[in-house]
């Protein structure tokens, strides 16, 4: 891959040189090159001035020798300071130590901006501090990775469903009623009227589907969350499958095959990137099909054990009583034991959405699933079968007081040619912060919302 179409440019000492991007310099070993970009880091050792320059592509280490280059060029080194923009020139050399396998022997440097007192430093910053200064740490290494993880994953998404025949359709933000529960809305006015922000493209994709047969959408949703969790923002995007003709197990082989592919992607294009942040790859290179799968009642027997209530005691985590939706602490004692995803399903009807289709065996179960990730990670997708029965949603709308003229349209689905569908979603920021192996989803987006975040 080409980093950045190579272009000439005039060099500190007015010679012509080629701009290259870090990532691109071994192509250039020998030759003269400039590079544009930051000065990340610098040390100072006699005549001897190493700059560490970054440029959104890579690091590269250029040296600069007194007497090798001008004094005029060695004070100009002096003078840049951490996160100041410059333009450096010189030989590219094959150097095994150095980060990306090449140095460069500095020439001549251009400082652009001089940075006074930038703030983040090598040293510790609490989180508080450095959210307050996303727009500045999103330049820190680790900060830096994660997003690239991101940007992979969110690309890697986009290719499995073009691949696979599925149509892109946009959902709306601006909607006019719940999909996935009234407690999480945000509201706002329109025009004289309420309207809230999409907690999901879900409703929208069901009518898609019957138009196009396999839809997908992608885009922000937001939740009033007011939990102060690791696991919850306010405003996350999803990606959401919806499936004309599919059922349940339908949904379960697309969830598997889909999150193999991602895991699958971001190992081969994102090694550098996972090294930085020190992931122990090797459990996610055993993240394969075919991955377990329970009932709610297995998962429920499972958590019920004594050992298992100790346990939560001891840890302080709220007991689980058969009925109950699993918690943080639930999810990981029935993924622990194991290296890939669990996916759990036919959970009660009643503590899921109204448009889960009730298992015909059994109609106090849905045909739902969550997929839970390993190490703790939790719950990453949520899907179901829908209800296509035009009498039973209208049943449910009631039941969950649901204001049914707002549905009016999505009733429509089960009266024109109606059939069995369905679909999952899944947030790409706890999928992010799964696979890049860090805690808190607040890193995995690129300037977080939560309860109390809404700054820069
Ligand atoms: O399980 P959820 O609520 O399902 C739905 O919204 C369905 N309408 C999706 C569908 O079937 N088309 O949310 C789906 C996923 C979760 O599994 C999680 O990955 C993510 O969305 N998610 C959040 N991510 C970050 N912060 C939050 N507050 C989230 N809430 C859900
Ligand atoms: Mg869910």
């Amino acid at each position: 891959m080409i980093l950045t179409p190579y272009n000439c440019g005039l060099s500190g000492d007015n010679t012509l040189s080629i701009t290259t991007a870090i990532g691109d310099i071994g192509r250039w070993e020998g030759q003269e090159v400039r590079v544009r970009g930051w000065l990340y880091n610098k040390r100072e050792k006699g005549r001897l001035q190493f700059l560490i320059v970054r440029d959104g592509t890579g690091y590269l280490q250029a040296v600069a020798f007194q007497p090798d280059v001008p004094g005029a060029v060695f004070e100009e080194c002096q003078k840049a300071t951490q996160e100041s923009s410059l333009d450096v020139t010189g030989t590219v050399r094959k150097d095994a130590r150095a980060p990306g396998g090449f140095e460069m022997s500095l020439k001549s440097v251009t400082i652009h901006q001089l940075a006074h007192g930038y703030p983040i430093s090598p040293k510790e910053h609490g989180p508080d501090f450095l959210l307050d200064h996303r727009h500045l740490w999103l330049r820190s290494s680790k900060q830096h990775a994660l997003l690239r993880i991101r940007s992979e994953v969110s690309q890697a998404i986009r290719d499995f469903f073009h691949e696979r025949g599925f149509v892109l359709i946009d959902s709306p933000i601006l909607t006019p009623a719940a999909c996935e529960g009234t407690s999480t809305l945000f509201e706002t006015d329109y025009f004289g009227d309420k309207a809230y922000l999409s907690q999901s493209g879900q409703l929208y994709l069901e009518p898609a589907c019957m138009a196009f047969g396999k839809v997908y959408c992608f885009g922000p949703t937001f939740r009033a969350e007011k939990s102060k969790t690791r696991r919850h923002l306010t405003e996350f995007w999803m990606v959401e499958p919806e499936v004309a003709y599919a059922g349940l197990p339908e949904i379960l082989d697309l969830a598997e095959d889909f999150v193999v592919a991602l895991v699958g992607r971001a190992l081969e294009r994102c090694r550098d990137d996972l090294k930085t942040l020190e992931r122990d790859v090797t459990r996610l290179e055993r993240v394969r099909k075919p991955f377990p799968r329970m009932t709610y009642d297995d998962a429920a027997a499972l958590l019920t054990r004594p050992e298992v209530v100790e346990r939560a005691k001891a840890q302080d985590a709220p007991p689980f009583r058969p009925g109950d939706d699993l918690g943080g602490f639930d999810e990981t004692v029935l993924t622990e034991p194991l290296d890939r995803p669990v996916m759990v399903t036919h959970y009660p009807a009643a503590i899921k959405a109204f448009y889960m289709q009730p298992d015909p065996a059994r109609p106090d179960r849905a045909l739902c699933v969550d997929v839970l990730a390993p190490e703790g990670y939790g719950e990453i997708i949520g899907g179901s079968q829908r209800i296509h029965d035009h009498d039973l949603l209208l049943a449910r709308l009631e039941e969950h007081h649901l204001p049914v003229k707002a549905f009016q349209w999505y009733l429509d689905i089960r009266k024109y040619g109606s059939v069995p569908h369905g679909g999952f979603g899944m947030g790409i920021e706890r999928f992010v912060a799964w696979i890049a192996g860090i805690h808190h989803l607040r890193e995995t987006i690129p300037y977080p919302r939560t309860l109390n975040r809404l700054y820069p």
